[in-house]
């Protein structure tokens, strides 16, 4: 799968330090508070759980799926919630944990609907922000890993057609990688 990518844009030692930083700065912020990690499926799973071993505070997990995009590589503006939270976040300090804010069309759409559900806190942690590509204002994103440029990237959670998720760096697919048949397309 290495040989898919053709160039890496952050290294899985640049993502860990990195990683550590932002757990530092999290348990300052939450010390003696309750916290809520909320985990954006499926993009968001390898950086919750390295984050979540990097605080030192109590916190409780919970998962949501949301899809916005199609099988390619451009958003869709469609934003579908696959699978709900278990617990109830009114009263709590929520931080919503995700790989990548794009458009920010996903993020403020799951804002504004946690926001509803009247949390005492609600604040957005990313790892990679695209900034350039931003439609979306005003979200409360309070800590993030690395800005990029405006590329497609794959690896540390993000995928391209469910694929190369694993893979701890984050990195750009070869060209011809993008016309590939892959059998694991919604
Ligand atoms: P947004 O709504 O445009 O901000 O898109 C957010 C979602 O699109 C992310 O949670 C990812 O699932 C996906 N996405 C955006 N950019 C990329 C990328 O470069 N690679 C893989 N997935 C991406």
């Amino acid at each position: 799968m290495y040989e898919d990518v053709s160039e890496v844009l952050l290294t899985e030692e640049q993502i860990q330090q990195r990683i550590r930083e932002l757990a530092e700065q999290i348990s300052a912020d939450y010390k003696g508070k309750d916290l809520l990690l909320v985990c954006v499926l499926k993009g968001g799973i390898l950086f919750l759980t390295d984050l979540m071993r990097q605080l030192d505070i109590p916190h409780a997990i919970d998962f949501m799926a949301i899809s916005s995009y199609g099988a390619g590589t451009e958003s869709s503006g469609v934003v579908r919630i696959l699978m709900d939270l278990n617990t109830s976040i009114e009263g709590k300090n929520v931080l919503i944990v995700e790989d990548i804010v794009d458009t920010g069309l996903t993020a403020s759409y799951l804002t504004r609907l946690l926001r509803a559900r009247r949390p005492a806190s609600l604040a957005l942690c990313v790892l990679l922000d695209k900034r350039v590509r931003r439609i979306a204002e005003d979200l409360p994103v309070r800590y993030i890993g690395f800005e990029i440029p405006d590329r497609f990237v794959v690896g540390y959670g993000l995928d391209y057609r469910q694929v190369y998720r694993n893979l701890p760096f984050v990195g750009v697919l070869r060209e011809e990688v993008l016309s590939r048949d892959f059998p694991y397309s919604p």
